[in-house]
């Protein structure tokens, strides 16, 4: 197939509502696009790990825009219609805006959205919008710009990423989402000057518990701020109301500050796990599919695309997936099932969150 026609609008198989094992729906497919990112967060890519030597999928591991668009039209004749792309960084990704024109013209995808770190997006931001991307999330920690730095691994320019956030908005990324992982003694101290920043500018900040994602970012329960205490500190300054999900399945309680200056979230993975609605599978670079953040293994597809398996093959290997899948990993999560799943669990860089 040439690139031109893979980027053609080819309409998705017959549509069907498939659901898993525990009667949860396939609405959302998040595709890494490569492991590489300009960040080296501790949290996620730790730099003693992560040095000049370390070996990153090389590009004929990674899944061409054509492979990936098959997958996404296939997911979508299951009943996906929200997309995320995400990484590690997908704007390392320059040729990023083709795949994208090509996952706009799914028909059934209503959403199509980016998490990025936000440190290349200023120059890009218009045509990622001009491509058919809906929305951009950007990871950003803290403003303090001591804090932020040590959080980005002495990689991030604040002002960078912060002209990435009003470049987005120019563009009509939107809603704009800032997604800030708290973790305690490292940057909770700094969460309400950044709750102030935001007040009043449209975008919705959410505020995320650490979480014990992959093998190597060192997690522990006392560095989880809980949601409920974050949210009782919030409360004393600005008093908020509950408001309802955007959507099934939506990670974020919602909450809007009651003087009219906007929304906030909380994604409470570890104090409030929310795997009853958990309708997400998640596409690696190198084409695995995992159906769970913290899943320790997944389905090698890339083989099945590399031996030109058709629309009906595929469809029927992702709906055996999903229809087999009964995760719940944050719901049981336990020492001992912390333990078991010690070495073993999908990185946080593969998987994209
Ligand atoms: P919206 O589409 O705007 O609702 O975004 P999102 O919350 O689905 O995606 P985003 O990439 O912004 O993720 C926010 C946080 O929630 C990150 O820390 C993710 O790792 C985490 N997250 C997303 N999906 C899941 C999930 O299914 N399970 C768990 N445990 N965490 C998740
Ligand atoms: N716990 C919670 N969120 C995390 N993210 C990365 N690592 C973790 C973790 N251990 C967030 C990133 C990004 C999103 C996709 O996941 O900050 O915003
Ligand atoms: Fe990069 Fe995001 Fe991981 Fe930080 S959390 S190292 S920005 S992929
Ligand atoms: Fe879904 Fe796994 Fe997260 Fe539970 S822990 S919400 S099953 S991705």
């Amino acid at each position: 197939m040439s690139s031109k026609a893979t980027l053609d609008k080819i309409p998705a198989p017959a549509r069907a509502e498939t659901k898993d094992a525990l009667g949860r729906p396939l609405h959302d497919l998040r595709i890494s696009l490569l492991d590489q990112c300009n960040f080296r967060c501790p949290y996620c890519m730790p730099e003693a790990e992560f040095h000049a030597e370390y070996e990153f999928l090389r590009k004929q591991q990674r899944l061409t825009y054509e492979e990936i668009l098959r997958v996404a039209r296939v997911a979508a004749g299951l009943g996906v219609s929200k997309i995320r792309l995400t990484g590690g960084e997908p704007l390392l990704d320059k040729s990023l805006t083709d795949l994208i024109a090509g996952l706009a013209k799914i028909t059934e995808i209503e959403d199509l959205a980016l998490t990025t770190n936000g440190m290349l997006l200023a120059p890009m931001a218009s045509k990622l919008a001009a491509s058919g991307l809906h929305r951009v999330t950007i990871s950003l920690d803290s403003l303090d710009e001591d804090v932020f730095r040590r959080m980005s691994g002495g990689r991030g320019d604040l002002q960078k990423v912060l002209a990435g956030i009003e470049a987005a908005e120019r563009a009509g990324l939107s809603p704009i989402k800032i997604n800030v992982v708290v973790q305690r003694g490292v940057n909770d101290h700094t969460v309400m000057d950044l709750l102030q920043h935001f007040r009043g500018s449209g975008h919705v900040v959410r505020l995320i518990e650490f979480m014990d994602v992959g093998n190597r970012n060192g997690w522990r329960m006392e560095q989880v701020v809980p949601s409920r205490q974050l949210l009782d500190q919030v409360v004393q300054r600005w008093p908020l109301r509950r408001v309802d999900r955007n959507y099934p399945g939506e990670v974020a309680r919602r909450y809007e500050y009651l003087d009219g200056q906007g929304e906030i979230g909380f994604i409470s993975s570890v104090t409030e796990p929310f795997c009853g609605g958990c309708s997400r599978a998640r596409l690696s670079a190198d084409g695995v599919l995992y159906t769970c953040l913290f899943a320790t293994h997944g389905t090698d597809l890339r083989e099945s695309l590399r031996n030109d398996a058709d629309e009906e093959e595929l469809t029927d290997i992702l709906s055996r997936i999903w229809l087999q899948r009964a995760d719940r990993y944050s719901e049981l999560r336990s020492p001992a099932l912390a333990e078991a799943h010690m070495q073993r669990k999908v990185e946080m860089y593969r998987i994209g969150g």
